[in-house]
């Protein structure tokens, strides 16, 4: 693999560079996929940045604070998933440059296939049954109704909205909660913070797929939990700053949460010494529900960096203001 970091088009005053800013990532596919859409790309992976100055997009993976300031001619900055929350946080992120996330409908299918294993394993009580097995105990646990049971989206956005689809059609009743109102075949459809109690206490299932804002941070808490119905199941898919950890606890204990399902954690890797891992109603997944796939979104991000380079706005940006 050939990975260029020359300083192309600094003669003619107008900076070429494409950097991957990833630590922790490997990026190898990603190169790949690049330089396949665009065979030309002056390529580059930080740290090797070469000159900042001969940089203008930046693919971009939790780079550490601070970083994205060191470039000075940057036209775009691009998440490499679908939340931009890690750049958004940056206090230094540079001011009036275009911020851009991945929209792609393999991410949205992805997620919709994790949030109806999930649900379909509690509503079959799976989890309960692999720990009946472990111990050598034959125990009948009838399965909870589809129709019967109903599911709240937190969030109706690129992801929760084709959830919320693709479970009516399973035959699950769906309820929806988003920051505006939203029109959704076969979707009950809750919209602000007035309707925020009304559409929990619906919920007997409930996802949160919101974006981390500072409006949503801590959004999973005991007074939420307590606004569910007695029993409800909690997935998290968004991001791990949603969960107030110390209330899920109390709610499992209290049983007002009958279990849960986390995909995504404050510290991640989550530490092996997190007493998520070892909670008998607690279920960890790696944030793993809905992956990026380099080969399928490269073609998306190499045409919002020729856009940019020839003065257009990028596709997919996301609102600097709003934080999503
Ligand atoms: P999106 O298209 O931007 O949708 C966000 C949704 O959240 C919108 O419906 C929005 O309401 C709603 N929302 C935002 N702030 C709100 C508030 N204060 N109150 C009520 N609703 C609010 O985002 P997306 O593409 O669906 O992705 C959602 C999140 O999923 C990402 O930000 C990321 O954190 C997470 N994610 C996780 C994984 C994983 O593997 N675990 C993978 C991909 C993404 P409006 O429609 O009214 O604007
Ligand atoms: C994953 O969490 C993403 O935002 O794409």
């Amino acid at each position: 693999l050939e990975i260029r970091s020359g300083a192309v088009g600094v003669g003619k005053g107008m900076p070429m560079g494409f950097i991957i800013i990833a630590p922790g990532i490997n990026t190898e596919a990603w190169c790949r996929h690049l330089l396949a859409a665009d065979p030309g790309l002056d390529l580059r992976v930080w740290p090797d940045s070469g000159d900042p100055a001969t940089v203008s997009f930046a693919l971009v993976w939790q780079a550490p604070p601070g970083e994205l300031q060191r470039y000075p001619h940057l036209r775009c900055i691009a998440s490499l998933g679908a939340g931009a929350d890690h750049i958004l946080s940056d206090p230094q992120l540079p001011a009036g440059v275009p911020v851009t996330r991945v929209v792609h409908d393999s991410l949205s299918r992805g997620m919709s296939e994790y949030v109806l294993a999930t649900v379909l394993s509690q509503c079959r009580h799976l989890w309960r049954f692999q720990q009946d097995q472990r111990r050598a105990r034959w125990r009948r646990r009838l399965p909870m109704e589809t129709a019967k049971t109903c599911i709240g989206i937190m969030g109706l956005g690129q992801l929760g909205a084709d959830a919320a689809r693709r479970l009516g059609q399973h035959g699950f009743p769906v309820v929806g909660w988003s920051r505006t109102p939203k029109k959704i075949e076969g979707v009950a459809a809750y919209a602000g913070d007035n309707q925020l109690r009304p559409f929990l206490a619906r919920s007997q299932v409930l996802v949160c797929m919101l974006p981390l804002t500072p409006a949503t941070r801590d959004i999973l808490n005991a007074a939420a939990f307590a606004a569910l119905p007695r029993g409800a199941y909690l997935i998290n898919v968004a991001r791990g700053e949603h969960l107030v950890e110390d209330d899920l606890f109390e709610a499992l204990t209290d049983d007002q949460l009958s279990g849960a399902c986390l995909d995504v954690f404050r510290e991640e890797p989550l530490p092996e010494s997190h007493p998520f891992w070892h909670h008998p109603r607690i279920t960890v997944t790696p944030h793993v529900a809905s992956i990026t796939h380099p080969g399928l979104v490269a073609p998306q991000i190499v045409a919002n960096y020729r856009r940019v380079q020839n003065g257009k706005p990028p596709r997919n940006q996301v609102d600097r203001q709003r934080g999503y």
